[in-house]
């Protein structure tokens, strides 16, 4: 296998090349039509990779893509889970290259996609070419790439519930996360979920001139502004009501053994550009970043943002928040609670909303499956290391639903890094990652084959 690698390299990056000039961006209406032709590619990719199938599905949103190989209804069947649709490339002057014509500098691939998610699911693709030309597929294969992770995959919890029959599988493995290092293999055993509203402060109904009533009429802004102060107190907890009272609080072993992964501070800091790192006290970066929940504004907006100054009292402002869920919170409830209390902080002098946008379960599996076993032993043997279990601190919001319908837990098998500038401008991804990730699949396959006899 290693070798037909080899042989097919230049074409291998070539075929990842043409998946990410196609500008998939889900959010953006204006590029319904290259979703579309995003899905064709990866429809017709792995039909000559070998697939007896590969067909679009339409939903509601924007196509699934669904195909599979079964050699022997008697072996395993692993699912395979990706995402041909990208973030918005937006703000396209911080690029270095355009977002949409990839280019290799220093052994990396630039493009919005490069690693988040194109160049890890094409990987599987890849892998799956190989192992069929090699003749050594341990297991039946489906896959299935959608078109909606980065806004929530809202549709495609009801594809999956009206195509158990055709997903049902033993695992399902997905490449859309990182491992610590090139040199310190992981694998992610959790993922949090996602609570994502969005809020809107009203005062007057006009905007005023702001020397006329400043001082005497509430500013929106203003007020906006504290409401979202006072969401968290001096020790960074978040003071929503009830917020804490269903997370998981981990005993001191789990704590250790997170902590034990390789971490080092003032790279981190160096990496990112700041002096000082801040969070919840009591807990470590580490835990922070992915077994603590968390409550962020990702956009604020209101009043004059134009050239020059303007002395107006906005009649209104917005903001877009996120709260990030761990075990076992729900964003059903979450969503509930962040809006009884946004609503009774508003002062009387302006009116709230709150809207919800999407949401997700939190995810987490255990190390001692026969699927994590696999993945370890794919892993130890391409990287040479026995990789570590770590939590992840993003959401793939489809992981949970796929438990709750297929009954089958998700194994993350990713081949990212800290620095691959997911959902920033100047995405990368390593070609190390690239090749190892084809590498290791079929390993994945092999270990997965025998551990299930
Ligand atoms: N692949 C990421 C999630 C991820 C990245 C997990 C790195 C672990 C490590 C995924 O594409 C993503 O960005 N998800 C969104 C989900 C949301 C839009 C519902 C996220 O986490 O913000
Ligand atoms: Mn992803
Ligand atoms: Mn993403």
């Amino acid at each position: 296998m290693l070798k037909y690698i080899e042989k097919n390299r230049e074409r291998f990056l070539n075929e990842l090349f043409d998946l990410l000039r196609i500008p998939s961006v889900s959010a953006d209406s204006n590029f319904k039509s290259d979703m579309l032709k995003a899905a064709e590619y990866v429809r017709d990719r792995i039909s000559e990779a070998g697939a007896d199938r590969a067909e679009i599905y339409e939903t509601k949103g924007h196509p699934v893509v669904y195909g599979e190989k079964i050699i022997d209804p008697k072996l395993p069947t692993i699912l395979i889970y990706g995402h041909y649709d990208v973030q918005p490339a937006d703000p396209y002057e911080l690029w270095n290259s355009p977002p949409f014509e990839p280019v290799i500098k220093n052994e990396r691939i630039y493009a919005r996609g490069a690693c988040d998610d194109k160049g890890q699911f094409y990987m599987h693709i890849k892998a799956l070419e190989t192992m069929l030309a090699t003749n050594s597929l341990a297991c039946n294969v489906k896959m299935m790439i959608e078109g909606e992770e980065e806004i929530g995959s809202s549709n495609l919890g009801a594809f999956v519930s009206e195509h158990k029959d055709m997903l049902k599988c033993d695992t399902i493995l997905i490449s859309d996360t990182s491992i610590i290092a090139n040199d310190v293999p992981s694998i992610e055993t959790g993922l949090r979920g996602l609570t994502y509203v969005e809020v809107e402060v009203v005062g007057a109904n006009r905007d005023l001139h702001s020397g006329v009533y400043g001082g005497g009429v509430a500013n929106p802004v203003n007020v906006l502004c504290e409401m979202i102060a006072s969401l968290k107190d001096e020790n960074g907890h978040i003071t929503i009501p009830g917020f804490y009272s269903k997370v998981e609080e981990l005993t001191p072993g789990q704590r250790a053994a997170l902590n034990s992964a390789p971490f080092d501070l003032e790279e981190y800091k160096r990496d990112l550009g700041i002096e000082d790192i801040q969070g919840e006290v009591g807990y470590s970066t580490i835990e922070r970043t992915s077994v603590r929940p968390t409550l962020d504004v990702n956009g604020i907006w209101g009043g004059y943002t134009g050239e020059g100054a303007k002395t107006v009292l906005p009649s209104k402002a917005n903001a877009k928040i996120s709260m990030r869920l761990v075990p076992n919170q729900t964003d059903e409830d979450t969503l509930e609670l962040f809006t009884k209390h946004f609503e009774s902080i508003a002062p009387a002098s302006v009116k709230v909303t709150v809207t919800p946008h999407h949401g997700g379960l939190p995810y987490v599996t255990p190390t001692d499956s026969v699927e994590y076993k696999a993945a370890e032993m794919a892993m130890e043997e391409s990287f040479g290391k026995k990789p570590i279990p770590t939590r992840g601190g993003g959401s793939i919001p489809i992981v949970a639903l796929f438990e709750q319908e297929l009954g089958r837990k998700s194994i993350l098998m990713g081949f990212g890094l800290d620095i691959d500038a997911l959902h920033s401008p100047n995405e990368s991804y390593g070609l190390f990652n690239y090749y190892k990730g084809i590498e290791t699949i079929p390993l994945f396959f092999k270990h997965y084959a025998k551990l299930k006899k």
